[in-house]
């Protein structure tokens, strides 16, 4: 069965990204693939020295190969300063190349509705130019609006998570 990883990279712990990523998980096991879910706050994680994955922790070298057992991916992070977090990036830089010619889309969560889209891009051409990852759209945002007593109530963004899943299941290679 078609795995899809998300992979929540928020470390705030009222995450609206953490909301934003568990409706996407659920969708997908609604929709009968196999959801998988990362939650940065649970876990501890070196930054990238640049070393090979061999070289880290125990912990680090698991979570490389649940990344690379996965067929799609769906990565959320927060904005912050018009772009992507550090903590998702430095993710990225230690396991983007475990999800090399895969497709993945991108869920991202602002406190303001203007300062998405900047990001968003840096982070298609990253893991396009880099590990041949094929990014689906659209891109879902969400900001404060979106969300009411912590549950994600935008029924365009709910659309649109279940839109990216089967765009992300249509001829996604699976072993
Ligand atoms: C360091 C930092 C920088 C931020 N920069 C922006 C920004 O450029 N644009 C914006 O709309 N919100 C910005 N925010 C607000 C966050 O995007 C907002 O708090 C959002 O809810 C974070 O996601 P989370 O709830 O999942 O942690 C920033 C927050 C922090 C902590």
């Amino acid at each position: 069965m078609m795995k899809i990883l998300v992979i929540q990279t928020s470390l705030s712990q009222n995450a609206n990204t953490a909301i934003l990523a568990k409706k996407a998980y659920d969708i997908i096991n609604e929709k009968g693939f196999q959801g998988e879910f990362i939650d940065l706050r649970e876990r501890t994680l070196p930054f990238c020295n640049g070393g090979k994955i061999e070289n880290y922790d125990a912990e680090v070298q698991a979570l490389y190969k649940e990344v690379e057992a996965a067929d799609a991916y769906m990565i959320a992070y927060p904005i912050y300063n018009y772009t992507f977090s550090g903590a998702c990036k430095n993710f990225l830089d230690l396991f983007q190349s475990g999800m090399a010619d895969k497709k993945a889309g991108i869920l991202c969560n602002s406190g303001g509705i203007r300062s998405f889209n900047f990001g968003a891009g840096e982070l298609m051409m990253s893991m396009a130019f880099h590990n041949n990852v094929t990014l689906v759209q659209p891109v879902v945002h969400t900001w404060w609006e979106d969300f009411k007593d912590q549950e994600l109530v935008s029924e365009k963004v709910i659309e649109k998570l279940s839109l990216m899943v089967d765009r992300l299941s249509v001829n996604t290679h699976t072993e």
